[in-house]
């Protein structure tokens, strides 16, 4: 499922309100979730595996908007947090210890000390990180992240198994055992995570496979974790969604038989991101320009890739749709911000209705890896964020940031 987008004379209507409305109040840009769509999709991955051991963990470094987090967790989801920061805002959002799973990688000593303090589950990155854990007598076993499987994902940077700098490679897991008798220490849990989107469930499937092959062997696991990488299809015209009803039915059969055949309970668990808030968020720009330059078409906006770094990162696709006009003028237009880089573009050779200054475009699927990646690059301000609740009305969740906040932390006379 994906925002709403309903045209009312030919105008996008967010809610119960026109676009142009919208931004007249709170300014431009914008970023706007819509609450349906994030309940849905959190009921959607919830359901995949109906038992009672089976967890999600929204992995909330896609999105940490306090308010999305408390509707997250209002579905029955728990947590995954990389840092203290992120840990904060689930606290604040009422996610309990139980429901919060500690993952990260390279912690330093201080950090780790508050999260055994807090006695949340952790899962450790590499044998460095794992002694340090247990040198800090942890109450609670550790988790181990193993780096197994094949790497997958929408580009390099997101790939995250094989020759790269994640996990516990698998040479390794018995060092990783050692480790835990020399400290009097458990090892109980095992995690893999191949990379961030994909829409195919081959590789994911033969994972889970040797995941669960390794765990049988381990008569101390009792948790099973997937890690995250579901993916949604940025360009509806190219792209499949992820088969979410078949891989469903094969991950459950999966699970049971292997209960059956084991007689061992472990919870099982995935930590999805985007497939949990990128669809349910979208930004708005204003145009400002609209020029050719020695023959390329440019129409320049407000929003920068200080406020969404995926295309200009990661080469990423995402829709943008003309808010007040339709029709299509017949030469590809680049689409771009504000920042001072040639690399600052949010859609390369699209086609949209002639255009002009003040007209209002939409980017969709924005809400996971957008406003959490975001920056004060060139001293630019980071936008609102806003709420479409599920009775269409709009709701401030953050404050557009005031110039008085860049100078918080500087020290002058
Ligand atoms: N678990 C772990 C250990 C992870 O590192 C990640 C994402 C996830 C779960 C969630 O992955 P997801 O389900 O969202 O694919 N900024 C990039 C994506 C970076 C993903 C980092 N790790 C992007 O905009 O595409």
């Amino acid at each position: 499922m994906s925002f709403p987008l309903l045209r009312k004379n030919g105008r996008i209507q967010i809610g119960k309100y026109d676009v142009q409305d919208i931004i007249e109040k709170y300014d431009s840009p914008l970023y706007i979730y819509d609450e349906a769509t994030l309940r849905e999709q959190c009921r959607k991955i919830k359901n995949i595996v109906d038992l009672p051991n089976f967890r999600v963990y929204y992995s909330a470094k896609a999105n940490t908007n306090i308010k999305l987090l408390q509707i997250i967790r209002s579905e029955g989801l728990c947590v995954d947090a990389m840092s203290l920061g992120e840990l904060q805002q689930e606290e604040i959002a009422g996610f309990t210890k139980d429901e919060i799973l500690f993952l990260s990688n390279n912690v330093p000593p201080k950090a780790l000390e508050i999260i055994i303090e807090k006695e949340l589950p952790v899962c450790l990155d590499s044998l460095t990180q794992l002694e340090l854990y247990f040198s800090l007598s942890p109450k609670k076993p550790a988790y181990i992240r193993l780096n197994i499987g094949t790497a997958q994902g929408h580009h390099t940077k997101v790939q995250t198994a094989g020759k790269v700098k994640f996990g516990i490679p698998i040479e390794q897991i018995e060092d990783a055992f050692t480790l835990a008798k020399k400290y009097k220490q458990k090892i109980t849990g095992f995690m893999f995570h191949n990379g961030s989107l994909f829409l195919d469930d081959t590789i994911y499937l033969n994972t889970i496979n040797d995941m669960l092959a390794l765990a049988e062997q381990y008569h101390d696991i009792e948790y099973i974790d997937f890690g995250g990488g579901i993916g949604i299809p940025y360009n509806r015209e190219q792209q499949e969604p992820f088969p979410l009803d078949s891989f469903s039915e094969k991950l459950t059969a999966k699970l049971n038989a292997w209960m059956a055949k084991t007689k061992r309970q472990p919870i099982f668990a995935i930590e999805p991101g985007r497939f949990i808030v990128a669809e349910c968020g979208i930004a708005l720009a204003t145009v400002q320009s609209v020029k050719q330059n020695y023959g390329v078409n440019f129409i320049g906006t407000d929003l920068g890739f200080n406020m969404l770094i995926r295309p200009e990162f990661y080469d990423a696709y995402h829709e943008i749709i003309h808010t007040t006009k339709e029709g299509i003028f017949n030469e590809p237009m680049q689409i771009v911000g504000n920042i001072c880089e040639s690399g600052d573009y949010l859609g390369k050779d699209r086609y949209l209705p002639v255009t002009a200054s003040q007209d209002i475009l939409l980017i969709r699927d924005t809400g996971a890896y957008g406003f959490a990646m975001s920056s004060n690059y060139n001293s630019l301000l980071r936008c609102a964020e806003l709420l479409v609740t599920t009775q269409g009305e709009i709701q401030l969740i953050r404050k557009r940031e005031s110039l008085d906040q860049l100078l918080t932390n500087q020290i002058y006379s």
